[in-house]
């Protein structure tokens, strides 16, 4: 074979390899993905890739299409364009694998009103046809402080206790990959803090959290890597550091005044000509 040929063949090999292990060490895998809803274009090639057992947070404003990219990771939404897998299975092409391995806890608590707390929990083992839903159902309810309120209907719940039993229920069965739309949303601070509390313990156990949100202080709080949405495209995508590196401080006198990441969004979005 002549050199320039095996050259060639050990950079391919080469490519193949890293290709490889970015889809071993990426959870979630989204290229040039694109979405509209007749005129309206609302993903214009979204880029992210987020990486096992870490937070990735979504901003963007209302309506700049967070709740589109989960439902079309979360096969509930087909995709116009471009390419999305999570662990390691194309949305599109195999959506049974991708739902066995992943949980969503909607915009919106998906709780059955006339259900107990107990009962909704048992349900979805059932449903992922586990096994002692009933103890599956019990840990759980400790684990998200609900068992005084266990047997009782969830209309009768808080809408902090709602979104506590949501988000218990989409962890029944250990998925890897778990999708929140934000997940705190007309949450009061403490219910809000035990949220984030939870969110933190399940990445420390490995799953990978992939969450939307308006709060910026959410993001700081939770997020490994945080992707800002912005007129249909991903605008900035990095840590926390990173981000704020975007925006450098200012100087008052002799005080630095560090930006917030409220700050960076605002000045990247173009809401705030400056601070
Ligand atoms: N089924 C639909 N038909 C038509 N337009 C839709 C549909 N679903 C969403 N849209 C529009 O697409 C845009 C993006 O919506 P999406 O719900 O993804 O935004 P979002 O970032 O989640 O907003 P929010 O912060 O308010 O939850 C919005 O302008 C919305 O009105
Ligand atoms: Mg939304």
């Amino acid at each position: 074979m002549p050199p320039s040929k095996a050259w060639k063949l050990i950079y391919q090999r080469l490519l193949l390899y890293k290709k490889l292990d970015k889809m071993q060490n990426n959870s979630i895998q989204v290229k040039g993905l694109q979405k509209s809803y007749g005129q309206l274009h609302v993903l214009q090639g979204v880029d992210f890739d987020v990486e096992k057992g870490s937070v990735f947070a979504l901003l963007g404003s209302n309506g700049a299409g967070k709740t589109t990219v989960i439902k079309i990771l979360t096969t509930l939404l087909k995709r116009d364009g471009g390419t999305a897998t999570v662990n390691g299975f194309d949305v599109g092409e195999k959506p049974e694998d991708v739902r066995r391995s992943i949980s969503l806890t909607g915009q919106f608590a998906a709780v059955d009103e006339i259900l107990t707390g107990r009962e909704n929990l048992i349900m979805v083992a059932r449903l992922r046809h586990l096994e002692d839903p009933s103890k599956i159902a019990q840990d759980l309810l400790n684990r998200f402080g609900l068992t005084d309120a266990a047997d009782r209907r969830v209309s009768t719940y808080s809408g902090g206790m709602r979104r506590r039993l949501d988000l218990a229920m989409s962890l029944v069965g250990k998925p890897q990959v778990i999708f929140l739309d934000e997940p705190t949303t007309g949450l009061d601070p403490e219910a809000r803090i035990e949220v984030w509390k939870i969110v933190k313990e399940l990445a420390e156990a490995g799953t990978t959290v992939f969450l939307t949100t308006q709060y910026l202080d959410e993001a700081e709080q939770l997020a490994d890597r945080i992707a800002i949405l912005h007129e249909g495209r991903i605008i900035a995508n990095g840590t926390l550091a990173q981000l704020k590196k975007l925006f450098p401080p200012a100087k008052v006198e002799y005080v630095e005044k560090q930006p917030t990441l409220e700050d960076v969004f605002l000045a990247i979005t173009g809401k705030k000509e400056e601070i």
